[in-house]
C-alpha cells in the first residue's frame, strides 16, 4: 500500500525536525520544507525529501508534491524579540507564508492544516490560566504576525480544514544553544553552561508554562490525525505555572556554580502567562506531561554532550 505523503515545513527546525521524525516513524512519506534562515541541515530526518527554500516565494510552493494530504506548518520566525528587528521580514516569513500555504491546500484538496500558533496571540493576561476563547492582543510583531496567520485559515476553513495549536514555551535537547534570543529555557541554560552568568532580560517574577519537547510532539501527531480536532485552535502548554525565579533555580542547581543576574527588558515580552489545557486534554487526550524537573534534567545532560 501507498505511503500517505504529509507536507511538514520548518524540518530544519527545533520542533519540525521532531515532528517530522515522529510521522517517518509511523510510515509516513513526508516532504520537508526550510530556507534554512534560522534551521540546520543536520537537524534534518532521515529519509525525508527535502525541498529547500522560502515559503514565502511562490517559487518554492511550486517544488512542492501535489499529493501531500496533510500540512503541518513549522516554518516561521519564532522570536518576539527578533520580530521588532524587521516586522515586514516577520510578516513575510510568517504571514505570507502560511497564506501561500493555504492557496496550496486549498489547489491540491488538502485533508487538513495544521499551524504553529503561539501563546504571543493572547498578549498581557490576567494571572490565572488562559483560555483558547480568551482576548488576543499580541504586545509583539510576531503575536500580530501569528494571529493574522491564525484569522487567515479560519476566513478559509471552509475551503481548508485547520487546527491552530498556541503553543506556550517549548523546551528540549535540540534547541538551538547558540541562538541567545530564542528561546527561554535554552538561553539560560546555554549562559549557565557557557559562562556560569545567566544574564536575565526581564523581572523574575513573569511566569510562563515550560511543555517538554516529546509533549509537543505527540500534541502535534494527535492534532492531525484526530478528526475531532478539526477547526479546533488548542493551547500547548502543560497547564503548570512556573516563575521565572524557579526555572533559574533549577537550572542553577543542574549547573552547580552558575549564577544570575538581572538587567534589562525584552522588547514587547509579556510578563505572566500559563495556559488553560482543559480543551487540549479533551481533544487529544493527553494523558499527562513531563514535569520541568525531569525535561530539564534530559535536556541539560543532552547539552553537556
Ligand atoms: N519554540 C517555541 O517555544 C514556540 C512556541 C510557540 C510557537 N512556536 C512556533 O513553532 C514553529 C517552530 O518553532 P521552533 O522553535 O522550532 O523554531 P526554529 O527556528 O527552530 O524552526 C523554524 C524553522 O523554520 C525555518 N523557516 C523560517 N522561515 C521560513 C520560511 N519563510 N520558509 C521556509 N522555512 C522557514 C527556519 O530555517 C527554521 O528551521 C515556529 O513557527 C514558531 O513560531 C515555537
Amino acid at each position: 500500500m501507498e505511503k500517505e505523503k504529509v507536507l511538514i515545513t520548518g524540518v530544519a527546525g527545533f520542533i519540525g525536525s521532531y515532528v517530522a521524525s515522529r510521522f517517518l516513524q509511523d510510515g509516513y512519506a513526508v516532504v520537508g520544507v526550510d530556507d534554512l534562515s534560522n534551521g540546520r541541515v543536520e537537524n534534518i530526518p532521515a529519509g525525508l525529501d527535502f525541498i529547500q527554500g522560502d515559503l514565502a516565494q511562490i517559487s518554492t510552493i511550486s517544488k512542492i508534491p501535489c499529493d501531500c494530504r496533510k500540512v503541518l506548518h513549522l516554518a516561521g520566525q519564532s522570536s518576539g524579540e527578533i520580530s521588532f528587528d524587521d516586522p515586514v521580514a516577520d510578516l513575510e516569513k510568517n504571514v505570507v507564508s502560511t497564506l501561500n500555504l493555504i492557496r496550496y491546500g486549498i489547489e491540491n484538496k488538502v485533508e487538513c492544516m495544521v499551524y504553529a500558533s503561539s501563546m504571543s496571540v493572547y498578549g498581557a493576561v490576567e494571572n490565572e490560566a488562559i483560555s483558547e476563547s480568551h482576548a488576543c492582543k499580541p504586545l509583539s510583531c510576531y503575536g500580530v504576525g501569528k494571529h493574522a496567520a491564525e484569522g487567515y485559515l479560519r476566513v478559509y476553513q471552509g475551503k481548508l480544514p485547520f487546527v491552530a495549536l498556541r503553543m506556550f514555551n517549548v523546551y528540549g535537547p535540540g534547541q538551538d544553544m547558540r541562538n541567545l534570543r530564542q528561546g527561554m529555557v535554552s538561553i539560560y541554560l546555554a549562559q549557565a553552561l557557557k559562562s556560569g552568568r545567566i544574564e536575565v532580560k526581564g523581572s523574575t517574577d513573569r511566569f510562563r508554562d515550560f511543555i517538554y519537547i516529546d509533549d509537543v510532539v505527540e500534541a502535534w501527531f494527535r492534532a492531525a490525525t484526530y478528526p475531532s480536532a478539526i477547526g479546533q485552535t488548542l493551547n500547548v502548554g502543560t497547564g503548570v505555572k512556573t516563575t521565572v525565579e524557579t526555572l533559574l533555580g533549577q537550572v542553577c542547581q543542574l549547573v552547580p556554580e552558575s549564577t544570575y543576574f538581572v538587567q534589562g527588558a525584552t522588547p514587547g515580552d509579556q510578563s505572566g502567562i500559563f495556559a488553560d489545557t482543559t480543551a487540549l486534554r479533551s481533544c487529544l487526550g493527553l494523558p499527562s506531561f513531563t514535569p520541568l524537573e525531569v525535561g530539564l534534567k534530559k535536556f541539560v545532560d543532552w547539552a553537556r554532550l
